[in-house]
């Protein structure tokens, strides 16, 4: 299938949309599976290429992966091989966390570089220090990280940042390691807590303690468990913004209030109106919005994967707005793609609006002024990226010509069937 899309410009994007479970969860839960010897089921999956992804990972390595509407069943096959294939190198970041879980089943370990979007140094430093607390022998090489171990401990581990992908690493390697493991600094991010629920469903131990603490006690074996999993975030704001950047009105269907504070706040600030209940959430902007000044940052804060959305919305508010990111050293990588459809965002290495951040002394361009009301128009863009494709997207949809967006892949990867979901809020979009 192409690669390419055309956009239109577009009519205010109205309607309903119902988002899935989220890329950031899903995944994560594919490997929870390989903990135990018995089927588990995922529920309410998005379809996304990082599933695809995960799936054919599973796949090599000995796992029967089964897909069945919004529902996805993992069982290991009847052995299960250490290695996962260098073919995988660089395609998400996934690999890493089946470290913990492989030295469970098999004693030994291999995982080829992992990928993601180009949005900083993006290290596993962390993971690595996780596992040798653990008593894992690891080794880091040109190709992948190699670890060995007879049998995990449980250990003190205290993470400098509270990084997800390392918390997660605790999790999935902790639940069966020998004695208690106790984790300070851990992320909180609701995709964390809900990989944590599905490991309680399945018979791990673990802990929820106030002040990012999370106290594991292994356990000798897990069974297989079932879930569904909550709406995504990303997507539900995603959406939200697109009706408000056209002047529409969006519905999304799905998604948890709570796991939006911030997020409707933020909006709300800008002159956003809500409407919420038990199921959906619509947003809407009766009058011209007002400019902000946000920071990302971890849970419950606003989310760096909000901020590529709000950028575009900046674009459209009536004065200055700033963007202070502070999660990734580098996710404002994207900024010449929507600066060549006419927003008028200037980047800087300082800490604009928020307090200094770690990146504070780097040379890390990490925040950006955004001038609104900007006339923005049609281009040809190739994506860097899946939150920033999204962005792109809603450029094109508030531009005065059609415009060619490249790599929609990006935005595949991570958002749920996003060509029948904008077509159906009424964007005019063409494959090819
Ligand atoms: C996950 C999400 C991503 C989200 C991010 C923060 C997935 C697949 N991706 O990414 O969408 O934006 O959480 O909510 O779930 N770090 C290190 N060393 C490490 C690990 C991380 O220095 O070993 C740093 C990173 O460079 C970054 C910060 O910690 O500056 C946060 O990264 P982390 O929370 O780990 O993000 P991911 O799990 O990769």
């Amino acid at each position: 299938m192409t690669d390419t899309w055309q956009v239109e410009p577009s009519e205010p994007l109205r309607g309903d949309i119902r988002v899935r479970g989220s890329k950031n969860a899903v995944t994560k839960h594919m490997v929870a599976a390989m903990l135990t010897g018995m089927p588990s089921t995922i529920r309410n999956a998005p379809e996304v290429g990082d599933v695809d992804i995960t799936t054919a990972m599973l796949e090599s390595i000995g796992y029967h992966v089964g897909r069945s509407g919004d529902e996805i069943t993992v069982e290991p096959g009847t052995s299960v091989e250490p290695r996962v294939p260098e073919a995988f190198t660089g395609l998400n970041r996934i690999p890493i966390l089946m470290l913990g879980p492989l030295l469970h089943r098999t004693g030994e370990a291999f995982v080829p570089l992992v990928g993601g979007d180009p949005i900083g140094r993006r290290p596993v430093d962390f993971h690595v220090s996780v596992l040798q607390a653990l008593g894992a022998e690891v080794e880091v090489g040109p190709a992948g990280i190699s670890a060995r171990a007879t049998r995990l401990h449980g250990a003190r581990i205290d993470l400098p940042y509270p990084s997800v992908g390392a918390t997660e690493t605790v999790l999935l390697s902790a639940v069966l390691a020998e004695g208690k493991t106790v984790l300070r600094g851990a992320a909180t991010e609701p995709e964390v807590v809900e990989l944590a629920l599905f490991l309680q469903r399945m018979g791990a131990h673990i802990e929820l303690s106030p002040d990012r603490r999370i106290v594991i006690e292994g356990v000798p074996r897990l069974r297989g468990a079932s879930t569904t999993l909550a709406g995504d975030r990303i997507e539900a704001f995603s959406y939200l913004v697109a009706g408000l950047i056209t002047a529409g009105e969006v519905r999304v269907h799905g998604c948890p209030q709570d796991r939006l504070v911030t997020a409707i706040t933020t909006l709300a600030r800008m002159g956003a109106q809500f409407d919420i209940t038990d199921d959906w959430i619509r947003a809407s902007a009766p009058d011209a919005l007002r400019p902000a000044a946000v920071h990302t940052d971890t849970h419950p804060g606003f989310m760096t994967d909000w901020q590529q959305p709000l950028m575009v919305l900046f674009t459209q508010a009536d004065g200055m707005s700033v963007l202070h990111e502070t999660v990734f050293e580098n996710r404002l990588v994207y900024v010449p793609a929507l600066q060549s459809m006419g927003c008028e965002i200037e980047v800087f290495r300082a800490c604009l609006g928020g307090p200094a951040c770690r990146f504070h002394d780097t040379n890390a361009t990490h925040s950006a002024v955004i001038r609104g009301v900007s006339k923005l128009r049609g281009a040809d863009v190739t994506l860097p990226d899946v939150r920033a494709g999204f962005s792109a997207v809603l450029a094109a949809a508030v531009a005065d010509r059609p415009s060619t967006l490249r790599g929609i892949h990006h935005i595949e990867r991570g958002y749920h069937r996003p060509f029948d979901q904008f077509t159906s809020l009424g964007l005019t979009l063409r494959r090819g």
